[in-house]
């Protein structure tokens, strides 16, 4: 059984006390939860503020991006080992937005990712078609080639903690969200090339969440298919009623 994974994308949102009000509100909502695992991503500055208040919520923290060196002449950078001595014990890698804007590639995924693995913390690796390469038919091209870009060089032990998500980038912010029916499509065929790098049982394993969208109106059908195991939570995840009401979907 894969335990799902819920977890907020607070973006470019959240001043300190901003984010300490927010989980004063969210972690009332979400005590008690113990079928789902929760985590909460806000921007850099932010992260060692929370993890005092978030003892004993179960909610876990995690970055929004990280950089491979560990330290060095490298202006503007965070390594993992500042992410981990921040409380943080999850990152994100390869938003779409930061592969839209920042020059993301495969190769700066790759990077990351290995860099993240190796300082301890849980690469939420993130991948997903835009509307052009859906509309031309390379949907499933796209998310193999940033998959197999993004974990190349893994082996099967060190790719176990890793978390999938599935992000089309058509479906973030725009409130359209993926029906129920392309995101498993999707999740399905991830799950199919996961297989094929690292064995049938790391797919088994392997928790691939959707995130586009997702809100309290539409979590419970997706998570009802069979390869979506959680959701990547932007918008609706500022605020503690509704990130809480997609935390509690199965209620
Ligand atoms: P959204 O963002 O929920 O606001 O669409 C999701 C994401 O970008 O992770």
């Amino acid at each position: 059984m894969r335990k799902p994974v819920i977890a907020g994308n607070w973006k470019l949102f959240k001043t300190k006390n901003e984010a300490l009000a927010l989980i004063e509100e969210l972690a009332p909502l979400v005590s008690g939860v113990d079928n789902v695992e929760i985590v909460v991503a806000p921007v850099f500055t932010v992260l060692p503020t929370l993890p005092a208040a978030l003892a004993g919520t179960g909610i876990s923290l995690a970055a929004q991006d990280v950089f491979w060196e560990e330290e060095g002449a490298f202006t503007g950078e965070v390594s993992p080992r500042m992410l981990l001595d921040a409380g943080a014990s999850h990152v994100i890698i390869g938003h779409s937005e930061r592969r839209q804007y920042f020059g993301e590639t495969e190769e700066t995924v790759n990077k990351k990712v290995k860099a993240a693995l190796k300082g301890a913390l849980v690469p939420i690796v993130c991948i997903g078609e835009t509307l052009e390469a859906r509309e031309a038919g390379d949907t499933f091209k796209v998310l193999e080639r940033q998959l197999k870009g993004g974990l190349e060089g893994l082996t099967g032990t060190q790719f176990a903690p890793v978390i999938v998500a599935y992000e089309p980038v058509w479906a973030i912010g725009t409130g359209k969200v993926a029906s129920d029916d392309q995101a498993q499509e999707a999740h399905a065929f991830i799950r199919g090339v996961i297989a094929g790098l690292f064995g049938k049982s790391a797919a088994d394993k392997v928790r691939i969440l959707y995130g586009g969208s997702v809100k309290p109106e539409n979590v419970k059908g997706l998570m009802s298919r069979p390869d979506i195991d959680g959701a990547l939570v932007g918008g609706a995840s500022l605020k503690g009623a509704s990130f809480a009401s997609i935390v509690r979907y199965s209620e």
